[in-house]
């Protein structure tokens, strides 16, 4: 039985294709398309899965859309009417994308598909979240979270999983939402909403949580860990461009500029931003208000969590969790999730945002809905698209590229080695891409870990990136103890995904200092021998020649561009970047200097 979920039309579209319960592929769109965050309708995903599964649209016994979509305009039309006249712009906007596309996914799914309407299935927003963390979790029963920004009339909502089925007993409704809360701050400290979200979290620990009680006038936890945002505050249940209103800016001060650099005294002020300027003393000062800022909604949203997971123990007394929702990529709050509540376990999958509705839809249908055994268990995240040698090959012989194909593995593995530790930065693609926003060693850049001068070497050879942004290790599994306290690192399956983040051991600070961000923490991954092979030799092989089975790992992209999915795309930003060297597979290929 194939069973295809879609997700679309609000931000990362994906799908997702299971074959008798089993996934065989799951790509988000931007991944294709190269437009980052892309919400149109997936066709370029879709078809890849069906030609990873090796059949036609006409050929799938069910097409499941992750949401309703007419619960969803309700939504709308209500807080259209009761902002009204305030919110005309964003009545007169919705209904023109409503009408033309949202409404009107199911005929599309049929037209484009081949699948007749009977075929076509519609789950609900938070339960397609919900199923995408506990129906691929090894978990027979857990309690469940979902927080997101906003779905349906939904922003949150918890419950329990048990065998087959998920009960979602509480919800709370728009437009208390925490992701709206927290994507209001993403846009006052100057980032773009749904893509700045990671560098709030980056940038809070440069600064003190000294705005606590201005954060906590905004919104208000309940005993039962619901919570209600003062919507005096706020403009964007009547706007489509502001956020936050002037009231806000009474209690914060102006919002950051987006073009502002940001440092401190503590980030430094890097050698990429060109020379110091004449007010670089009041600028720093200026930052470190905005950092402080960050830490405080950072420590609030904490906390929130911390309150609404409390709350859901107590309810359900159950020892795992399964958290779903563009919150759950919040690493840090993750990690004090675990660390700091009853429960012992936790279980979030890598694409835990929007684009998870699609895997989640796909297995309510199969599982919940159609009844049938539970069999998958998400153990990895490598379900994209694969390149084969000779498409490699022939990309690079047609595009007269030079390069080395090391067929031998130890060989190939001993260059790479060779030329980390010399401190020369790689481009590492092999086999499929990741599913969800973290290159995990398939799709990522690779530098040595050890020299404290790589962060700044990534930075401005690579990435372009601000200085604040922290680079994550990928630490062999049965290691990760040595360098991070993380009991029982090995046993917890979020740290696969890198959404944990955990503190590095003090006495090891020194030995990594490329990924010890500046509150002593690391957003790691834990490599498995079986479930990534290849970069698992490649780091058990940077151990044995540096006694450090530890690399950084940062996504294999240019700022602001999706994850590389293609040779073509792999090539295109070694090119445009002082990447020293590229490995394709086997293929090797090298800067001519
Ligand atoms: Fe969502």
């Amino acid at each position: 039985m194939d069973i295809l979920g879609i997700s679309c039309y609000y931000h990362d579209a994906a799908a997702a294709l299971l074959r008798d319960g089993q996934l065989i592929a799951a790509a988000e769109e931007e991944r294709f398309t190269r437009i980052k965050h892309d919400f149109q309708f997936p066709s370029q995903a879709i078809n890849f899965c069906l030609e990873t599964a090796g059949i036609q649209g006409a050929d799938l016994d069910y097409v499941v859309f992750f949401e309703k979509p007419f619960r969803k305009f309700d939504r709308i039309l209500m807080t259209v009417l009761q902002t009204y006249p305030q919110s005309y712009k964003v009545f007169r906007e919705s209904m023109i994308t409503w009408m033309i596309d949202k409404l009107w996914v199911g005929s599309r799914i049929e037209t484009e598909l081949g699948v007749p309407k009977e075929r076509v299935l519609f789950g609900e927003h938070h339960l397609s979240h919900a199923a995408s963390a506990y129906l691929c979790s090894p978990f027979d029963e857990a309690a469940i979270l979902t927080v997101d920004g906003v779905g349906e009339w939904i922003t949150a909502s918890c419950g329990v999983g048990r065998g087959n089925e998920i009960q979602l007993s509480k919800h709370m409704e728009f437009p208390h939402s925490l992701g709206l809360l927290y994507s209001t701050f993403t846009a006052f400290l100057g980032f773009e909403v749904n893509e700045g979200e990671y560098k709030v979290m980056g940038m809070a620990p440069y600064g003190q949580p000294r705005y606590l009680d201005k954060v906590w006038k905004l919104v208000r936890q309940n005993g039962d860990g619901s919570f209600s945002l003062d919507m005096s505050y706020f403009c964007f249940h009547h706007s489509t461009s502001r956020t936050f209103n002037n009231r806000f800016v009474d209690l914060f001060g102006d919002p950051r500029p987006p073009s502002m650099h940001f440092f401190t005294d503590s980030t430094g002020y890097p050698a990429y931003f060109g020379d110091k300027p004449a007010d670089y003393g009041e600028l720093a000062l200026r930052n470190q208000h905005y950092a402080d800022i960050a830490a405080s909604i950072q420590r609030v949203t904490e906390e929130l969590l911390l309150g609404m997971a409390r709350s859901l123990y107590e309810q359900t007394g159950l020892k795992r969790l399964c958290i779903a929702g563009g919150v759950g990529l919040n690493s840090v709050a993750n990690g004090r999730i675990l660390r700091e509540t009853p429960f012992e376990e936790l279980y979030i999958q890598p694409a835990a945002g929007d684009g998870g509705g699609a895997l989640g839809a796909a297995l309510w249908a199969h599982n919940t809905l159609l009844g049938k055994p539970r069999k998958f268990v998400m153990e990895h995240a490598y379900w994209g698209q694969s390149y084969s040698s000779s498409d490699v090959s022939d990309f690079l012989r047609q595009n007269n590229i030079p390069f080395r194909e090391l067929d031998d593995d130890d060989q190939l593995l001993d260059t790479v080695v060779g030329q980390l530790t010399q401190g020369k930065v790689l481009g590492w693609f092999q086999g499929r891409f990741e599913w969800g926003p973290r290159a995990l060693g398939n799709r990522s850049i690779l530098a040595d870990p050890r020299n404290p001068a790589m962060k700044d070497i990534v930075n401005t050879k690579i990435k372009f990136r601000e200085p604040y942004r922290p680079f994550a290790p990928s630490v062999l599994s049965e290691c990760t103890e040595k360098y991070f306290d993380f009991p029982n690192a090995q046993h917890h399956y979020p740290a696969r995904y890198m959404l944990y983040v955990s503190p590095v051991r003090p006495a090891e600070h020194k030995t990594l200092p490329a990924i010890t961000h500046v509150d002593g923490t690391g957003r790691l991954q834990t490599v498995f021998r079986e479930q990534s092979p290849r970069y698992y030799r490649l780091i058990e092989r940077f151990g044995k020649a540096t006694g450090v089975p530890v690399l950084l790992n940062t996504s294999f992209n240019l700022r602001g561009e999706p994850i590389v999915t293609t040779p073509s795309n792999a090539f295109n930003t070694f090119s445009k970047s002082d990447m020293d060297s590229l490995v394709l597979g086997n293929f090797l290929v090298e800067k001519s200097s």
